[in-house]
């Protein structure tokens, strides 16, 4: 069983064997949308009632039986604390009720467990392109459980969701800002105003992302007189367009200097349809296998945590002390968590 409560969404998950029996989500996003942002106290409430029903209806989805499960997966971190421990403290529970191993694990390993979901497990190279609310990073993986993972390059400053969340604000779209962007630029001109794209000079690191001056320059835009012919949903289309290029391009460009041909691309942002489609096209042109899991295992969700507790429980990993506590920020180096 995987249990997920990092953010605003409660998500239980069942996986034998890399196979997923069944999952149930809950969301707290309509408590959220009127304050602009996920409110962290309200977050862990909702989870606190969501907890029990959502475990009840992903075993049902499942068809399993409490007794039948083997092990226990929690996200430890990162993530909102308050959030965290709503999850923790369940699973500890759980674990605990059950008499069964706990392992608590690395919120973006998950990210990436969810796509051998549905491609299988990962080949014994690949480069993974994590874009979430709270993280963009390049990693090498090898393998998702047994080796460390290689960081290439981490934002230096915004996330891609991030600066999606703020721009569909300055743009008076709703949140959460991903989603609402992506339908917007549906029918915006994607070439209507080219924004910069950031960190692609000669002098600028060949990888390295940054979102905060590309969000700037959207509201630096917006602050000024305009042509009138162009539109939200242009300016929308446009925003997206200078992300989606600059990271399917950097993904790329990962994959060939370390001699690797598997490029994977998790986390809330890897559910745009335009970065979907990029980095299809890019992929390819330059030879590389690309794999995206569908947009639902791309956002949060219990089914990843699941999925990398079973190759943590098929790789014999330790389980996770019993006094194992959240860790709202831990860099993803191992996908296990806790001593
Ligand atoms: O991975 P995730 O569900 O939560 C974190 O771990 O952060 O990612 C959430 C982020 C949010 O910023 C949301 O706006 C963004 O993913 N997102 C999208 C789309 N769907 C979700 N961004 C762009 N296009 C989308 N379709
Ligand atoms: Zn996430």
């Amino acid at each position: 069983m995987g249990v997920e409560s990092s953010c605003d969404e409660t998500g239980i998950g069942f996986v034998r064997d890399g196979v997923l029996l069944g999952e149930s989500l809950a969301s707290s996003i309509e408590e959220h949308v009127r304050f602009g942002g996920v409110v962290p106290e309200i977050a862990a409430r909702a989870h606190v009632q969501a907890m029990v029903p959502t475990m009840r209806t992903a075993l049902d989805d499942a068809g399993l039986a409490w007794h039948e499960v083997g092990a226990v997966a929690v996200t430890a971190g990162p993530g909102l604390a308050t959030a965290l421990h709503v999850g923790v403290a369940a699973a500890k529970a759980a674990a605990l009720a059950l008499g069964v191993p706990l392992y608590g694990v690395h919120h973006l390993a998950g990210h990436a467990a969810a796509d051998t979901l549905v491609h299988g497990p990962l080949p014994e190279r690949s480069i993974v392109l994590i874009v979430s609310g709270g993280h963009t990073s390049l990693l090498a993986v090898d393998d998702l459980v047994r080796t460390p993972i290689r960081h290439l390059s981490d934002t230096l400053d915004d996330a891609a969701g991030e600066a999606f969340d703020k721009v569909a604000r300055l743009l008076g779209l709703p949140y959460p800002g991903g989603p609402s962007v992506d339908l917007a630029a549906r029918s915006g001109d994607r070439d209507a105003v080219r924004f910069t794209r950031p960190l692609t000079g000669s002098r600028d690191p060949a990888l390295g992302f940054s979102f905060s001056g590309l969000k700037s320059a959207v509201a630096r835009y917006l602050a000024a007189p305009r042509d009138p012919g162009i539109s939200t949903e242009d300016v929308a289309a446009s925003f997206q367009e200078a992300v989606a290029d600059t990271v399917t391009r950097k993904a790329v460009l990962a994959c060939q200097l370390e001699g690797v041909d598997t490029l994977v691309i998790v986390g809330g942002v890897a559910a745009n349809s335009r970065i979907r489609a990029l980095a299809e096209e890019r992929c390819a042109a330059a030879g590389i296998e690309l794999r995206v899991p569908p947009p639902r295992l791309c956002t949060d969700n219990g089914a990843m945590i699941a999925a990398i507790g079973d190759l943590l429980v098929r790789e014999g990993a330790r389980p996770s002390s019993s006094s194992i506590g959240a860790r709202s920020s831990v860099p993803l180096e191992l996908a296990r968590i806790g001593e």
